[in-house]
Parts: C-alpha cells; sequence; structure tokens
C-alpha cells in the first residue's frame, strides 16, 4: 500500500527525500511520477523538510466565528521573526472540533478551544524538542435513544440476523423504515444495500464514509467515540446483505480519540466472533480495516474516496457509473455515512414503527446534529428528525452566545449556504430544508449573530471550497477562485454591479459543469446570502461600506 510506504519513510526522514522517492519506485515497480503524484496531492506528506513546529489555525466558518483571527494574529506576532525552519503560522481547513472552536494543529496535533497562552505554550513545548500531549479524552454521556444495547449486550441484532438470514426481509425493513444516507445526499440506503446485493460477482465492498471534514461536521466524530459498536455493526450487516467479505472504516487523519475509539472496538470483535472468517461460528465472514485518510475534504466525495484506498490522488470519478456497480476496484460497493450505519440496528432491533415514530413532522428516526458558531453551548446533540433548528439553538444549544439576536444560519455548514433568522422555524429533515432552498445535509449547523457580516461569511465559505478544490475541473478550480476574488473585492470597496453578472454566471457554470458537489455548491454561500441578505451586500458595492463594520473597505496597506 503506496500510503504505507510514503508514511514509513516520512516518519524516518521528516519528509519525502526524492531519492527516497525513487528507491520506493525501484522497489515497487510503481512509476515515480505516479508516487510523486500522490505524495503531491495528499497534505499528510511533505515533499520538503517541514519546519520544527507547524501552527496551523483551523480558518473554518466555526473557528472564524470563535476568535481564529485573533488567535492567528496574536501568534504571528509572539513569534514574529521566527526563522522559517524552526517555525511557521498558517492556517487549516477544517479539523473537525468546530464545537471547541477555535481549533489548532501543532505538528499534526490537533487542540481544541485553544487560548494564545495555550497555543504559545505548545509550540514552546514542540520548541524544545518535547512531545506533544494528546488532547483530552472527550466524555460525555453513552446513554442515548439512538442505542437499542442500553440496557443488553450489543451486536443483538447481527446475531439474529445471521440465525434468520432473511436478508430480503432486512432490505424490506430498511426501505419501510425510510432511512436515507445521512452524509448529505439522502439516497435511501434499502435501495443502495439492495442494488449492491442484485449487483453480479463474488467480491464486493463495504466502505464506511468517516471523513467528516466541512466546517460545522461534528456528529460523526460524537458517534464513532460513543457509538462505535452500531457503526461496526451497520458494516458487518451491510455486507452479510451484500455479499460483501470487505468493509474499509474511512477515518480522517485528524480523528486521533474516535482512532483509539474505533481500534479498540474492531479488536473486540475480532476477538469476540464478531469479524473475520465464520462469523459467530457460522459459514460467513467478513474482515474490516480502518483506513486512515492522508486528505482533504474532497475524500469524503465518496468516489474520490474510493480512489485514494486504491492508492491513487483523491480525484472524484465521473459518473455514472456509480459505486453500487463500479465502487472499490470497480466492485459492487455499499458505501454509506456512519449515522446511515449506525442506524440498521435501531431499526432492526427496536422495529420499523419504533424508528419512524421517533421523528416529528411526518419525517422518520432520529438525528444527531452539531452546533457551532454564535451559540452559548456548542456541541453535538441527538434530536427527533424534524425537530425545528430554533429548538436546537434555544433550548439544547443553551441560546445565543452574549445575549445577542439570531442573525442567520447555515444547517449544513458552508455548502447549504445561509438562511435569515426568519426560517429559524424550519424542520430539519430532508423536505423542509430542501423547501427553503437549502439542505438537511449532514446536520451541520452554523449559527451567525446580530453583528456578523454576511459577506464576510460567505467569502470565508467560498474560500473553503477553493482551498479544497482537487483541481480536476477548469469551472471548480478557476470558479471558486474568481468567485474568492470578487468577494475580496468587495470586502475592500472595490465592487461594481457587473460583479453580479458575473456571479450568476460563474454561478451557473459550477452547478452544471462540476464533476462533484464540491463544485457544484461551491456557490451556495454567496447565492443564499444574496437571495437573503442582498441589501447588505449592495452597500459594500454601491456605497463601499461594510454595514456591520467588519470588512476592511480599503485595501491592505
Ligand atoms: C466534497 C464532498 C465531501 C463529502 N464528504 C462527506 C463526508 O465527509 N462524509 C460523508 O458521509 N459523506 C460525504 N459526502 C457525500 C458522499 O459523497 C456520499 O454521498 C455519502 O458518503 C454516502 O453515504 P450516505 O448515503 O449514507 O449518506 C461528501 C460529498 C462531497 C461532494
Ligand atoms: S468539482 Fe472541484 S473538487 Fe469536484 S472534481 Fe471538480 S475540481 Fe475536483
Ligand atoms: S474545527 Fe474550525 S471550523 Fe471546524
Amino acid at each position: 500500500m503506496i500510503f504505507d510506504d510514503l508514511r514509513a519513510i516520512q516518519n524516518q526522514h521528516g519528509y519525502l527525500p526524492g531519492q527516497q522517492l525513487e528507491a520506493l519506485s525501484k522497489r515497487t515497480g510503481l512509476p515515480l511520477f505516479r508516487i510523486h503524484g500522490v505524495a503531491d496531492f495528499y497534505p499528510e506528506f511533505h515533499l520538503s523538510r517541514p519546519p520544527e513546529v507547524s501552527i496551523r489555525i483551523c480558518a473554518g466558518l466555526a473557528c472564524h466565528l470563535r476568535g481564529a483571527g485573533h488567535l492567528q494574529t496574536g501568534l504571528e506576532q509572539r513569534f514574529q521573526g521566527a526563522n522559517k525552519r524552526d517555525l511557521t503560522i498558517g492556517e487549516v481547513s477544517c479539523l473537525g472540533q468546530c464545537d471547541g472552536a477555535p481549533a489548532v494543529s501543532i505538528n499534526d496535533h490537533i487542540y481544541r478551544g485553544v487560548t494564545p497562552t495555550q497555543a504559545e505554550a505548545l509550540a514552546l513545548t514542540a520548541l524544545g524538542g518535547s512531545a506533544l500531549p494528546l488532547m483530552p479524552t472527550e466524555d460525555g454521556s453513552r446513554n442515548l435513544a439512538s442505542d437499542p444495547y442500553r440496557n443488553s449486550e450489543p451486536y443483538g441484532a447481527l446475531r439474529s440476523v445471521l440465525a434468520m438470514r432473511d436478508w430480503n426481509g432486512l432490505i424490506a425493513q430498511l426501505k419501510a423504515s425510510g432511512l436515507c444516507g445521512l452524509g448529505g445526499a439522502g439516497y435511501p440506503a434499502g435501495l443502495k444495500w439492495e442494488a449492491v446485493r442484485n449487483a453480479p460477482g463474488p467480491e464486493k465492498y463495504v466502505v464506511c464514509n468517516a471523513h467528516e471534514s466541512e466546517p460545522g461536521s461534528i456528529k460523526d466524530r460524537f458517534i464513532l467515540q460513543r457509538l462505535p459498536h452500531l457503526v461496526i455493526e451497520g458494516m458487518i450487516l451491510a455486507g452479510l446483505v451484500t455479499g460483501a467479505q470487505k468493509g474499509f472504516l474511512y477515518l480522517r487523519r485528524e480523528y486521533q480519540r474516535p482512532e483509539e475509539t474505533l481500534r479498540q472496538e474492531i479488536q473486540r470483535c475480532y476477538q469476540g466472533g464478531l469479524l473475520g472468517n465464520n462469523l459467530l461460528g457460522s459459514d460467513l465472514s467478513f474482515d474490516l480495516e480502518l483506513f486512515i485518510s492522508p486528505g482533504g475534504y474532497v475524500c469524503g466525495e465518496e468516489s474520490a474516496l474510493l480512489e485514494a484506498i486504491e492508492g491513487r490522488r483523491a480525484e472524484p470519478r465521473n459518473r455514472p457509473p456509480f459505486p453500487v456497480t463500479h465502487g472499490l476496484f470497480n466492485k459492487p460497493t455499499a458505501l454509506n455515512n456512519v449515522e446511515t450505519f449506525a442506524n440498521v440496528a435501531q431499526i432492526l432491533i427496536n422495529g420499523v414503527d419504533w424508528y419512524k415514530g421517533q421523528g416529528q413532522g411526518g419525517a422518520a428516526g432520529l438525528k444527531f446534529v452539531g452546533i457551532s458558531g454564535d451559540v452559548r453551548n456548542p456541541g453535538v446533540f441527538e434530536i427527533p428528525m424534524g425537530l425545528p433548528v430554533s429548538e436546537v439553538i434555544f433550548d439544547l444549544a443553551g441560546g445565543m452566545a452574549d445575549g445577542k439576536k439570531l442573525k442567520a444560519l447555515a444547517p449544513s455548514g458552508p455548502s447549504s449556504g445561509f438562511l435569515p433568522a426568519s426560517a429559524a422555524g424550519v424542520r430539519l429533515d430532508f423536505k423542509s430544508l430542501a423547501a427553503v432552498g437549502s439542505m438537511l445535509g449532514s446536520g451541520a449547523i452554523v449559527i451567525c449573530a446580530e453583528g456578523r457580516c454576511m459577506l464576510d461569511m460567505a467569502l470565508n465559505a467560498v474560500r473553503f471550497f477553493r482551498d479544497e478544490s482537487c483541481g480536476k475541473c477548469v469551472p471548480c478550480r478557476l470558479g471558486t477562485q474568481k468567485l474568492v476574488d470578487i468577494l475580496t473585492g468587495w470586502t475592500h470597496g472595490r465592487g461594481s454591479p457587473a460583479d453580479l453578472v458575473l456571479i450568476e454566471e460563474l454561478t451557473e457554470a459550477l452547478r452544471l459543469a462540476s464533476i462533484c458537489g464540491l463544485g457544484q455548491f461551491a456557490h451556495a454561500p454567496i447565492t443564499s446570502v444574496l437571495q437573503h441578505f442582498r441589501s447588505e451586500i449592495e452597500s459594500h458595492i454601491y456605497d463601499r461600506r461594510c454595514p456591520e463594520g467588519v470588512c476592511p473597505m480599503r485595501e491592505p496597506q
């Protein structure tokens, strides 16, 4: 596996020296350009020696709202004049700790809720050559309604399915429950598993997408920490139903604590005969491998993720064909989100009626949502699907931070765009959010209080897409940069009415000609802000004034 080889070289040398890559090419027979192309693509790998200490402050929406900019400026002042070989300070995309913003990565160790003093102390520890501490384990209740095993032995659904072997019955229950993919696209899980089951051939795969990397997305981290048994059980059940004998759990590398939890749970399963050959003494087998992602946001796109597991650059594939027939290694693949897998045992143990009854306003099931930004208690909450977003903000998350008023909300990070406060009554389910021109996505709610500039928010969100574009298609590679240029111009008082036409044209090009969802939704932050906060944007363009006093409105000196 190319990533293991690259990791071994990087662990030994601190980076990937050219000679070592040449030697790897000779050893493995892989052309050097391919090895280089892979190493160059993924942020985990360094082709030149990195500084002793690399401090990277999260620039994602939630951290931007919670003081990341000040933290960065403070650290830059503190370490002004430091030799670039010793220490560098920069930005990084969302680290998956949006409820503990601002988050910081120091030599790839992730810390949440970091104050300038703490960041300085950690940087000095690393500069002194001492080992950096691991982030403390998250405490928290495991007593969740989503867990059908609160008072019983886990893996009960797997035991009874293995005894009954009613694979079609299981698919029928999934279909009847209305379980839709909870990673963003909302495709019915029962239909997906049925398609993989019906696909011809003996070699099939199950893949769990645990890459969550969009600003605001933190619910999979929570589920993996607290309900790892449900995710693993869902994957094994998917294997049995579809005929796949191998699964990969694709985890973002920043999730160091969930990784530990998962390794322990997987080991327990192997020891207990729940994974491996002859599951629970039967003639059926299923192996599960944890795959640590070397990459950024685009690796969460399903076909890019498959490319990564295959050891290539994580560039999304053209579809069709879809992974259900042509997935991992071109074989039928059941690929689902963490939460989708975690729902399966709930449905099988508690029954379809119970599951449907958990939702509100016609929606089915329970949902985990993350809420971050300007709320008093950011975090992950287990809610009935269909709960109004206002109840999450004002009841569960303790209301607005600093007693301010709600100005805007992104129901699911940058790709859902922003809604005005007047939409806070909208229910958190697929249909209700689509009806207001947004989406449930993965349930990554980001809250903006009064005083926030919506142009500043949109610019932050569009920058995220620009930074994370894989560059495979021109509209996305150039279009996201163009959007950033235009919006940056507006924040500096360089707007022109012609820009508004250009934004419309860019939006059309991005939507129609991008291969994957990253490019297709990259316009959402600014088109939604133009729709709901147009006068605020027009003030920037026509009056060269930021109504909230946030934007610089002049060129940097
Ligand atoms: C750029 C991009 C990033 C994505 N990131 C994730 C992710 O981190 N986790 C996830 O489950 N789905 C992600 N998705 C959606 C996946 O492509 C896919 O639809 C999903 O994993 C399928 O699982 P589900 O049907 O259970 O939702 C992403 C999509 C795009 C376009
Ligand atoms: S839309 Fe963007 S991220 Fe997606 S494949 Fe094209 S360039 Fe890559
Ligand atoms: S950790 Fe900073 S936005 Fe998610």
